[in-house]
């Protein structure tokens, strides 16, 4: 299989598990406990039909959208996900292109591979995805780094206070940085353009982290880093510390509840991102599409509502943006792609996603994102 023949996010997800060595695919693929929440999120977009308009004279579609004070050429954005170059050695620097290219914003991760510094120098809007850790100075100095190296948007990731149960992982022993065990030999020996390609490219390493976070020279699982690292304590009263030092857009990834949106823009957020964090930290959570209306209905015109979670097709964007999300956001529909082909794979992915979206508004005869409402929706 080549990237040629990819058309979807099925194709991608193939090609990826072609390419990966096992242990890694399944730390991208998988969810927490039974993976019940990671199916919903998907399955969720079914429950709900699109009512198209016709003869509306959609010669012309305009799919920009403005969220947290950003234009984007695209109402989807490739959300921050940690550990993008052992998916593929060009990692955070393909996407960021690869967003740069589409107009579209990029998130960065507390565990991203490549510095928010270096990936900066690409002209789409920024986001810094912030873990916040036990070590208060290490927080306050990442904010500052943040704050200096001109990122445009803070989000801090609020569902993940300690790990989620990921049994493939357990299963495989995934750690990082990617420790070569005797069943880690294994999966490179058998993936050896992986392997080679991991060898040869700069040493793995997490830059945001480096200089603070000592991994003891060992393997950290990534639940470890969760439930060690970071801090369970941390609570609304910190976060507001944080939006005030912030002093620009700042949003909460991971809101699920209309209470917690409520007290989301009491303490200032611009934004909230409704997520499961695709599925991987509580299982049996409710998918964010099934909790989208509730949240608009009472924050939407407060706030800007983004959600992520479960997204793979255009038409699943266009339903997210009828019931009222400003913007959408994708993990693994961008994760595989880069994993099965850098750079070409996430502009290929992306391309696919844009044509699917203007496709699915000129059948739905919308000519801007704001002719999309609840009109155009009805759930069975
Ligand atoms: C993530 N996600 C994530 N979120 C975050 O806030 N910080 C991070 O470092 C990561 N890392 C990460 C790694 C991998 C491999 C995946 C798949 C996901 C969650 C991510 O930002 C987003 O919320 C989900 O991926 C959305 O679900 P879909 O689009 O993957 O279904
Ligand atoms: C994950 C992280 C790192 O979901 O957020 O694996």
């Amino acid at each position: 299989m080549r990237l040629q023949s990819c058309y979807n996010f099925q194709d991608f997800r193939r090609l990826a598990k072609q390419r990966l060595p096992g242990p890694i695919f399944n730390y991208i693929d998988g969810g927490a406990d039974d993976e019940t929440t990671l199916r919903r999120n998907t399955a969720a977009f079914e429950d709900c039909d699109l009512v198209p308009n016709v003869l509306a004279g959609v010669g012309q579609v305009d799919m920009s959208v403005t969220v947290m004070g950003q234009k984007l050429t695209m109402p989807v954005y490739c959300s921050p996900t940690a550990l993008q170059r052992l998916f593929h050695h060009s990692g955070e620097r393909a996407v960021a292109a690869a967003a740069e290219k589409f107009g579209t914003m990029f998130g960065v991760s507390s565990l991203g591979t490549v510095s928010l510094e270096e990936v900066r120098q690409h002209r789409t809007p920024q986001v810094y995805q912030f873990y916040f850790h036990r070590d208060r100075g290490l927080n306050r100095a990442m904010m500052e780094r943040a704050k200096a190296s001109g990122v445009e948007v803070m989000m801090l990731t609020v569902d993940s206070v300690t790990g989620g149960n990921r049994e493939r992982d357990l299963r495989t022993g995934f750690s990082i940085p990617f420790r070569l065990t005797v069943g880690g030999m294994m999966q490179f020996a058998i993936k050896p353009r992986w392997a080679i390609d991991y060898l040869t490219h700069e040493k793995f390493s997490l830059p945001q982290l480096d200089g603070h976070i000592d991994l003891g020279g060992g393997a950290l699982s990534i639940s470890r880093y969760f439930t060690e690292i970071l801090d369970p304590s941390l609570d609304w009263k910190d976060v507001e510390d944080m939006v005030r030092f912030w002093n620009g857009q700042f949003c909460l990834k991971g809101i699920m509840s209309v209470a917690d949106a409520r007290k989301a823009v009491e303490i200032g957020c611009t934004g909230i991102v409704l997520s499961n964090h695709g599925g991987r930290q509580l299982d049996g959570s409710r998918s964010p599409f099934d909790q989208l209306s509730e949240i608009v209905d009472a924050v939407g015109d407060k706030i800007d509502v983004i959600i992520d979670s479960g997204v793979q097709r255009g038409t699943h964007v266009l339903k997210a943006l009828s019931v009222g999300a400003k913007a959408v956001g994708v993990g693994r529909y961008y994760l595989f792609p880069l994993a099965a082909a850098g750079q070409a794979g996430v502009e290929r992915a992306l391309g696919l996603m844009r044509t699917e979206i203007e496709r699915g508004m000129r059948l739905m005869g919308c000519r801007s994102v704001a002719e999309l409402s609840r009109e155009n929706v009805r759930f069975r």
